[in-house]
């Protein structure tokens, strides 16, 4: 549980017994008057301390950390970041556009992943001058070598290789098995840089590798960066130089209350990528989400009712699966506080959306801390993955979202009107 600022992994703390949820200066009470429930809300300076403990492992050699736009593509989080040096990973011509919008000369620090771009993105990405193209397959190569030579601009490539390397995460967000749809074999990589020396529209400019998420050891980016590492040692044989590795983003972090040293657990994984690397004397590119993002956001939520059916005691919040779809879709661990604790003694409980499905929870068979109608809870830990994954189901507008700076909180985006969702459809 969040205590106090110092001690906590999060920027969520009671400034004193009895006091209402802070984030930094503010009270989320304030914010959930002001801004109304299910909002969300991030603090910006934990989101810029998070890049600054990367930076300061990576010190050493020459680097870019490329922010995973899809963990939260908020315009505002991405201007922050910019801001401050960061560069982005992008998988989509949309999320080029956010950058586009919100950090324009931030572009020549952005590489493309994903297994599906299509001839229009790959175009724009062209035309805007991106840092590197993070190609998943041949027939990939072969349609951005294509699009370089139509518009006569050269273009920078990496193979995104597949390790075949078993990280310990939950099956839907593990990439890095032969079995998984992402990347190319290791072991073609090889023959399809050579097949590319010939082409003066391409460059091979890196070799990536991306493993998956949500990996709380540093040892599997190790073993993947030790045979990327191999690869680009075989390419310098064959005359081919590569100038950047991209170790990918996944990183984790502890959903769990509790001391978790995100500091520590940066030079850990910035070691184990260096000792990996070995002689390679260029420079190292890393795509982080989660772990820059994650804890800097909460999603306060108002409780309507609490109920009892059986056994059971249900709580209520007027946010759902549709606003954070981590706990129905993998089973996530999300710590809920209330925004100002009772006294009293915690009870065992499911914490439950509004949404007609039973798979609408936040939480099952929870210790939680006493609550009633009408209090505010935090669902923590939800700055990553959450809004990015939000939706419209059950017709329910989209949630507001809230920066906090220093000891001033601005709107972000407003909350969605019914305006808004039925704009597209005819009827
Ligand atoms: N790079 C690539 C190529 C990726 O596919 C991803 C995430 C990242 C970087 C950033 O990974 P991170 O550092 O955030 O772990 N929705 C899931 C996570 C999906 C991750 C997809 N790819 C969740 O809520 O846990």
């Amino acid at each position: 549980m969040p205590e106090t600022e110092s001690s906590s992994p999060r920027p969520f703390f009671y400034p004193q017994p009895g006091a209402a949820l802070h984030c930094g200066a503010v009270s989320l009470e304030t914010l959930a008057r002001r801004f109304d429930t299910p909002l969300y809300v991030y603090s910006a300076d934990q989101i810029v301390a998070r890049l600054r403990l990367f930076e300061q492992a990576l010190a050493g050699r020459e680097h870019l950390v490329c922010y995973a736009v899809k963990a939260n593509s908020a315009l505002a989080i991405l201007k922050l970041l910019s801001q401050n040096g960061a560069g982005f990973d992008i998988v989509s011509g949309g999320e080029l556009q956010r950058v586009l919008a919100a950090a324009p000369d931030a572009v020549a620090r952005v590489i493309f992943s994903g297994v599906g771009k299509t001839a229009a993105e790959i175009d724009l990405a062209l035309k805007t001058g991106i840092l590197q193209f993070n190609v998943e397959s041949e027939a990939e190569l072969k349609l951005l070598a294509a699009r370089a030579r139509k518009f006569r601009i050269r273009a920078r490539f990496a193979l995104r290789v597949n390790p075949d390397i078993f990280a310990d995460t939950h099956p839907y967000i593990s990439t890095g098995l032969r079995e998984h749809k992402f990347g190319i074999d290791i072991r073609r990589a090889l023959g399809i840089y050579k097949s590319a020396v010939n082409d003066r529209w391409l460059e091979a400019h890196g070799v990536s590798v991306h493993i998956g998420s949500q990996i709380r050891s540093a040892v599997p980016f190790g073993a993947a960066i030790e045979r990327v590492s191999k690869l680009v040692q075989q390419l310098s044989r064959e005359g081919i130089a590569i100038q950047s590795i991209d170790a990918g983003g996944g990183l984790g972090i502890d959903y769990h209350a509790g001391a978790f040293d995100a500091a520590a657990k940066v030079r850990e994984y910035a070691a184990v990528l260096e000792h990996a690397l070995g002689g390679f004397a260029g420079s190292l590119l890393i795509e982080p989400g989660r772990f820059l993002v994650a804890q800097a956001g909460a999603l306060v939520a108002r409780v309507p009712y609490v109920k009892r059916n059986g056994k059971k005691t249900f709580v209520i919040t007027d946010a759902a699966m549709n606003d954070l779809i981590r706990p129905a879709l993998y089973q996530a661990w999300h710590e809920i506080v209330p925004v100002r604790p009772r006294a009293g003694k915690a009870r065992i409980v499911d914490v439950v959306g509004p949404i007609c499905e039973s798979g609408d929870f936040f939480a099952r068979d929870r210790k939680l801390a006493p609550v009633e109608p009408g209090d505010l809870v935090a669902l923590l830990d939800a700055g990553a993955y959450g809004m990015a994954q939000s939706s419209n189901y059950n017709t329910r507008p989209r949630a507001a979202e809230v920066l906090v700076e220093g000891n001033k909180a601005r709107l972000i985006r407003r909350r969605e009107s019914m305006a808004d969702l039925l704009a597209p459809e005819v009827v």
